[in-house]
């Protein structure tokens, strides 16, 4: 494995993401705001993979999708190799699910140069050998270039979508649970692709997944997301071995062959209350045991030491 360098390549920095909900009906005037990221400050080196971590609806897959610019910031400073533009070249995505983000009437090879065209790179020839390259190193036949992705299995489309994703030479990358709609069969192939193509390309990662298995595995570093926030960073081992904040400790708990380690097992019970309402201070305090009396009344800011930060009112002096 690459080891990441020291050079920042992303910056996010009090990122918010609101979404405007209308009521229906009777309550048709009414709008509530949804704070689906509320609040976000990470920083990526490049070559690093940033893993992500928490609970369906905590905001995961908004932070991935505002970072690319695919969701316009509500507030917040996106810094992406220096510069707060957007850089839609050098970022991309690869989605869940493999069916539903290949255009069905398009040509892999067409999906695959779509990047390209739309950046003005290469000429028609230059672009063809490209995706041939492409097909080759993520491990699909180039002969099949001129297919339709129904022609493909799951594993087999997923691997068009990454061949998408790098076409224009993008450096950082959003994978938003690449795997998870796969069979547990193909899944270790389709990350070691990913894993082949950062060591390449010296790729950057930002890899959202619920596996915290996976995650540790293919991580450097991880961050932990409770309702729209980040509530612990540290490199991947780390976090593993020495959860802080008290969510990551249930997290980890729920893993069974860490989890099964001592007797502190944490359980966590209760659903992740709603991000159009969610409780005052820390937003967690409504499912942890541990709470203080100032947990209701002000949220707890990410700090620490060296790489290990949590947001968490226990480790306040
Ligand atoms: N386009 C949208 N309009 C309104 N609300 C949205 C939109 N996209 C997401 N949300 C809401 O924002 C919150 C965060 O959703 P998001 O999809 O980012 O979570 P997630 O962590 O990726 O969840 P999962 O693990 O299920 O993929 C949820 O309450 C969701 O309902
Ligand atoms: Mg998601």
């Amino acid at each position: 494995m690459t080891s990441p360098s020291d050079e920042t390549i992303l910056e996010v920095k009090g990122l918010r993401k609101y979404f405007p909900i209308r009521g229906k009906g009777l309550f048709a005037k009414s709008c509530k705001i949804l704070k689906a990221v509320d609040g976000v400050d990470i920083s990526i080196a490049k070559g690093e993979t940033l893993g992500l971590v928490g609970e369906s609806g905590c905001g995961k897959s908004t932070l991935g999708r505002t970072i690319v610019r695919l969701y316009e910031p509500t507030e917040g400073e996106i810094i992406f190799k220096g510069r707060r533009e957007p850089d839609r070249r050098g970022m991309q995505m690869i989605f869940q699910d493999p069916y539903a983000s290949l255009d069905p009437r398009m040509t892999v090879a067409d999906i695959i140069s779509e990047p390209m065209a739309i950046h003005g790179i290469g000429n028609a020839r230059e672009r063809s050998e490209r995706v041939h390259d492409l097909l080759r190193q993520v491990g699909l036949n180039p002969d099949h270039a001129m297919r339709y992705p129904h022609e493909f299995s799951g594993g087999q489309r997923q691997r068009i979508g990454i061949a998408r994703a790098l076409s224009a030479g993008s450096e950082f990358i959003v994978c938003d649970e690449p795997i998870s709609a796969l069979d547990v069969s193909i899944q270790a192939q389709v990350i070691n692709v990913l894993e082949d193509l950062r060591e390449t390309y010296g790729l950057t990662y930002l890899f959202i997944a619920h596996d915290l298995s996976m995650i540790r595995h293919i991580s450097d570093r991880v961050g932990v997301m409770y309702l729209g926030r980040i509530v612990e960073t540290a490199p991947a081992e780390e976090l593993y071995v020495n959860p802080m904040h008290p969510y990551t400790q249930a997290l980890m708990s729920a893993i069974p062959t860490i989890g099964r380690r001592g007797n502190s097992r944490v359980r966590l019970t209760g659903d992740v209350p709603s991000p159009i309402d969610p409780p005052s201070g820390c937003a967690f305090r409504t499912r942890c045991g541990r709470t203080l009396g100032i947990c209701a009344e002000s949220a707890p800011a990410l700090e620490g030491n060296s790489d290990h930060f949590t947001a968490c009112w226990l480790y306040k002096s």
